[in-house]
């Protein structure tokens, strides 16, 4: 049973890295400078592209701020939406591959990938775009060669 348990968990941590950043949560100091530069406003919408335990989501939310995320790691979706229990009102969280999704008109963004991901974030967003302004806040990683608007230590703030 142990091993059974031990295969799941080793599974669903590993497999994540053939489409994206391994689970490493944003600390607490970034979480609030990260929601200081979105500067979301009450009804706005949030997406937070590979949700890891939720945390972003929740003290989003607890602005008002309408949260979805995506994470692909089941145990991490099952963790977070418990975490999340309490702002459920305002947070979905989707058992998907971001990349494989279409985006809905989002007012901000927040990732922490790898750099080798950036570019294509940076196409998948732009592809999927419309007029809507969206604000875009990466932990750590830059986007190649696009010009960030603001930079708070490790985190980077784009505008589409
Ligand atoms: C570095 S962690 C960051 C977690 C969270 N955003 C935070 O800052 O605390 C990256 C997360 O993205 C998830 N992830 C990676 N690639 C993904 C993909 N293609 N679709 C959905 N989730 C993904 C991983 O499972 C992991 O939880």
């Amino acid at each position: 049973m142990l091993s059974v348990f031990l295969l799941i968990l080793f599974v669903s941590f590993s497999v994540v890295i053939f489409f994206g950043a391994p689970y490493l949560p944003t600390l607490k100091k970034e979480k609030i400078e990260a929601i200081a530069l979105l500067d979301l406003r009450k009804g706005e919408l949030f997406l937070e592209l590979g949700s890891g335990d939720g945390r972003m989501l929740k003290a989003m939310a607890k602005n008002q701020v309408f949260c979805i995320g995506y994470e692909l790691n089941p145990l991490l979706v099952l963790i977070s939406k418990v975490i999340c229990w309490r702002q459920r009102e305002y947070i979905t969280i989707k058992w998907a591959n971001f990349w494989n999704e279409k985006l809905p008109n989002a007012d901000g963004i927040y990732v922490f990938l790898l750099d080798k991901y950036m570019e294509k974030l940076n196409s998948k967003i732009f592809k999927q775009k419309n007029s809507h302004p969206i604000k875009l806040v990466s932990y750590a990683f830059e986007i190649p060669k696009k010009k960030y608007e603001k930079k708070k230590g490790p985190l980077y703030l784009y505008k589409y």
